[in-house]
Formats: structure tokens, C-alpha cells, sequence
């Protein structure tokens, strides 16, 4: 029987972890998604090691050698359809993307990003969530849209904020529910339950 599973690609910038709970995810034959091709724009990071580890293509297409950001997206596009990528997951990748890029995948594109959106967009979340003295913070997967950190969210998970808290600690706490929610909405998107209506994404029952 030919494989029913969604082919990913996911885009990296370093370590990989959120990487590593999407290779897990997918070890299971039952999930909805396979990982196919991993793109990494800076060589030598330890998301890579983990992507050979399990067997999955990687490929490094360092931004640094593109005149555009445009010329860099089109060659990541390139890579992604030859692979025939139909989900791409942005996994710790540390790039603005062209509005070219985000439209051309649209609705096809998540990011995991360690905040709850639509509060602390942006970098540092973690920092700028201890100076606001939040008590609950946490992590967001969303539908990537030309727009930084936003974009119909589909997973969201909460942490406490503890007094005893630094940023590592608050970080490490957070990063624990994104191994838990990115394979979630990889699974939802995977299976087809995400319908989108503006700002907002529904999601089917199973
Ligand atoms: C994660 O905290 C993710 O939310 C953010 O960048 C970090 C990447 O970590 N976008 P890793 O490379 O997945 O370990």
C-alpha cells in the first residue's frame, strides 16, 4: 500500500531539539507525517547530526552566499518542491522569510515559537516575560504568515512563572511543551482538521 503520510521538510538554524520531537513523533508508523529533508542555513549545528542520526536527507544552504533574501528563499523553495515537501515546519530557523516564501507555502508552514502570541513576538520572550511579570507563559505553534510570529495559532501550552525564576530555568520549562506541542500540530495540520477563517484557525475533530 503506498504511504498516506505527509512529507515535511524542516528548517533549521541550530540545536535542534524542537527537531528531535518531530523525528521522534514521526518514528511512530501510525503518525501522519514523515520527516523528509532537513534545510539548514548555517553548517556545522547540531540539528544536522540529529537529522543523519535518523536517516532523514539534510541539506545546508548557507543564507550568506545568497545577494537576496529572495534569491535565498527561491533556492530553499527549489529544494523543498524536489523533495516534494508538502508541510514545511520552522524548528529554531533563525531567518526572516520573504513575503514570496510565506505566501507560496501558505497555511502549509508552521512555526513553533516560545511565547503565547500574541504577547512577546519577536526574540528574548523569555527575558522580556520575567521583566513583565507574567504568570503563565508559554509556547505557540502557528500557521507562518508574511508577518513575524503570527498567524493562525493552532497549539498553545502554558507554564507558571515562579518567583525563583531566571531565564534558563523559565526557558527550560517552556521548551518541555514545545516537544509536546509541535508534533500536536504537526499531527492536526498532517490529517487535514485545520480549516482557517481570517485571523483564526478551526480545528475538525478527529
Ligand atoms: C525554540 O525555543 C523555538 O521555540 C524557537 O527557537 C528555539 C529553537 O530550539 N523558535 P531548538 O533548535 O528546536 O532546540
Amino acid at each position: 500500500m503506498m504511504s498516506t503520510r505527509k512529507k515535511v521538510g524542516v528548517l533549521v538554524s541550530g540545536r535542534g531539539s524542537n527537531l528531535q520531537a518531530l523525528l521522534d513523533a514521526c518514528a511512530d508508523p501510525a503518525f501522519p507525517a514523515e520527516i523528509a529533508l532537513v534545510i539548514s542555513n548555517v553548517p556545522g549545528v547540531y540539528a544536522l547530526e540529529r537529522a543523519a542520526k535518523a536517516g532523514v536527507p539534510s541539506l545546508v544552504i548557507p543564507h550568506k552566499g545568497f545577494p537576496s533574501r529572495d534569491a535565498f528563499d527561491a533556492e530553499m523553495d527549489k529544494a523543498l518542491r524536489a523533495a516534494g515537501i508538502e508541510i514545511v515546519c520552522l524548528a529554531g530557523f533563525m531567518r526572516l522569510l520573504s513575503t514570496g516564501f510565506a505566501q507560496a507555502w501558505r497555511d502549509r508552514m508552521i512555526n513553533i515559537h516560545p511565547a503565547l502570541l500574541p504577547s512577546f513576538k519577536g526574540l528574548h520572550t523569555h527575558r522580556r516575560a520575567l521583566e513583565a511579570g507574567v504568570k503563565l507563559h508559554g509556547c505557540t505553534v502557528h500557521l507562518v504568515t508574511p508577518e513575524l510570529d503570527d498567524g493562525p495559532i493552532l497549539v498553545q501550552k502554558a507554564v507558571p512563572v515562579l518567583a525563583s525564576d531566571d531565564e534558563d530555568s523559565l526557558a527550560a520549562r517552556v521548551l518541555e511543551q514545545e516537544h509536546k506541542a509541535y508534533p500536536e500540530a504537526l499531527r492536526l495540520l498532517a490529517e487535514g482538521r485545520v480549516l482557517v477563517e481570517g485571523n483564526r484557525a478551526l480545528i475538525r475533530d478527529a
